[in-house]
């Protein structure tokens, strides 16, 4: 079997261009540049047999996606989709919200961590997703487990959760619960996701590279990687937010404390940024910013990349 991937979404929050922004990045975005790809909201798609696929978090902007890759297209009857099952990194907006667009009595299982899974809970509005057809199961920590249908078929796709440093979802901080805002492990995960001896990284989420981290994914095939800001304080410089990569829960791309210096030890055969905020410059294909992230030998993913193992 092999390891099938798509790029359903490419970018952070709010996508690229974003609703309400008019900087440079956004306003090429929307012009049709060719340097300047619009880009999605954060999620993949994996399949082992090329007929079911497993979605890796919901963005808003799902149903365009789905519409856009027609390996997500109904095949068979009146009513059907490849998606069977669905598996969630976080409770952020941009990787739940989707949730929504598979209401219609799709059966799908919905594996999350307990913390994630208590989101969904207290949102009744989430409840669209009719349990009699959507089955919520609770994704363990450090456990390798077959990815099944709802009807308990296996997919082929084993998938390992492990926490990763982060943060908890915005509309959850706490702020009288100190400088971490009550973040608990299983709030932020990385994922491992296997199919016949092949396997690769999804990590859309990352605040730093802990040791830990770095012993896992030394010497992976594949690493599919948080890129949401090229420099901690660059939504500040470019006058557009007030808060640092840092008090999101994500590395920066650049710098010594950055994702590519982080990387350059590990031996990593193919490493990809995904979720990449609207204010990278290395959305850019014509940036400085560009150049040095693909000569430390990083691709930059767009919505419909496919990648296979
Ligand atoms: C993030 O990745 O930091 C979040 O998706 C931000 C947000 O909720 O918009
Ligand atoms: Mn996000």
């Amino acid at each position: 079997m092999v390891l099938r991937l798509l790029i359903v979404g490419s970018a952070a929050g709010g996508g690229f261009p974003q609703w309400n922004s008019n900087d440079e990045g956004s306003r090429r975005a929307r012009s049709g540049d060719p340097n300047a790809l619009p880009r999605s909201q954060s999620s993949i798609a994996v399949s082992a047999d090329g007929r079911r696929w497993t979605l890796f978090n919901a963005s808003p902007d799902l149903r365009q996606q789905i519409n856009a890759n027609p390996q997500l297209h109904p095949q068979d009857g009146k009513r059907h989709s490849p998606l069977t099952s669905v598996v969630l990194t976080n409770g952020d907006v941009d990787h739940v919200a989707g949730l929504l667009t598979l209401r219609e009595s799709h059966p799908l299982a919905l594996y999350a961590t307990d913390r994630v899974l208590q989101v969904l809970r207290e949102n009744s509005i989430f409840n669209v997703l009719n349990p009699n057809f959507v089955e919520r199961r609770k994704l363990p920590l450090d456990t390798e487990f077959e990815v099944s249908t709802r009807d308990g078929d296996g997919t082929g796709l084993f998938v390992e959760a492990f926490a990763v440093p982060g943060k908890v979802a915005l509309y959850r901080e706490d702020v009288a619960a100190g400088p971490d805002f009550g973040t608990q492990p299983e709030d932020t995960i990385g994922l491992k996701i296997s199919s016949g001896g092949s396997s690769l990284f999804y990590i859309p989420g990352c605040a730093r590279m802990s040791e830990d981290l770095g012993e896992r994914l030394r010497g992976a095939a594949l690493v599919l990687f948080d890129g949401t800001l090229w420099r901690d304080d660059e939504m500040i410089v470019a006058g557009v937010g007030s808060k640092t990569g840092k008090r999101m829960g994500h590395i920066s791309v650049s710098g010594p404390d950055g994702s590519i210096a982080a990387f350059e030890p590990l031996g990593v055969k193919r490493k990809v940024f995904v979720h990449m905020n609207n204010s990278n410059p290395i959305l850019l294909a014509d940036s400085a910013e560009r150049a040095i992230a693909e000569k430390a030998g990083w691709e930059i993913a767009f919505d419909g990349m496919e990648l296979t193992l």
